[in-house]
């Protein structure tokens, strides 16, 4: 049997749902996403945080409008999500926010300069709660290098879920990891506050305790 000229295909933490949009999602894609779009390395002026997996972008651009001392780059396959996130962002009048509108892996390995982040975001990540699927799971060994090499000294890494397996492997390697603290270093940046999200409220309504777990890049 001949062997595949294509390279393996990346395991993806996503899986993409061809939903129907609205006209007026249509319209935002067309009108006003391309206004928050991300130029490939740009350096900003203000320290610069990465949300990725957004969701419908309100607690982004709740932490947006609360920290105009920061810069947001929110990363979102679901294009829905970011075409609300930017008719919110209009709405608001609110600059200190791009969108990167695709696989954050792919943005993290083409558009993103090295130590440009001061801060990761990543809250109520999809679970993929089968035991067969954990491998989709977002924060795993190869992701976290990844990003480890776009995060400055003294940046940090927020990780929230309402899945008690998924917090104790996400805890579990970030403890093992030589780079990171859980205890913030001198002239770490301060961790942001955050609203309650619409996944966190779906785990709180079924139940769930919700984990927030925060640690930093110390070289
Ligand atoms: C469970 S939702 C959480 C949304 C939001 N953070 C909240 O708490 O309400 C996870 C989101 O991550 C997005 N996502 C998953 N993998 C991604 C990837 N590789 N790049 C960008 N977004 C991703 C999904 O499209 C989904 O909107």
């Amino acid at each position: 049997m001949s062997e595949s000229i294509y390279p393996p295909r990346r395991i993806k933490s996503f899986a993409r749902c061809a939903g129907r949009m609205t006209p007026a999602q249509k319209l935002a894609v067309d009108t006003v996403l391309p206004g928050y779009g991300w130029i490939k390395n740009t350096v900003m002026d203000k320290p610069l945080i990465l949300d990725i997996g957004f969701g419908m972008g309100h607690s982004l651009a709740w932490q947006a409008e609360q920290y105009s001392q920061f810069h947001f780059l929110g990363a979102e396959v679901f294009l829905p999500g970011a075409a609300r996130l930017a008719t919110l962002l209009q709405e608001k009048k609110l600059s200190n926010v791009h969108i990167a509108y695709g696989d954050v892996v792919l943005l993290l390995k083409e558009q993103l300069a090295l130590q440009s982040l001061s801060g990761v975001q990543i809250f109520f990540p999809d679970p993929w709660p089968k035991k067969r699927h954990h491998k989709r799971r977002l924060l795993q060994t190869d992701f976290l290098n990844l990003l480890l090499t776009h995060m400055e000294p003294g940046a940090f890494l927020h990780f929230a879920s309402d899945w008690a397996d998924y917090c104790v492997g996400v805890k579990a390697l970030l403890a093992s990891h030589s780079k990171l603290s859980f205890e913030k270093p001198f002239g770490g940046i301060e961790v942001l506050e955050r609203p309650q999200t619409r996944y966190e409220n779906r785990g709180v309504v079924q139940g769930h305790e919700i984990e927030d777990i925060v640690v930093w890049v110390t070289s």
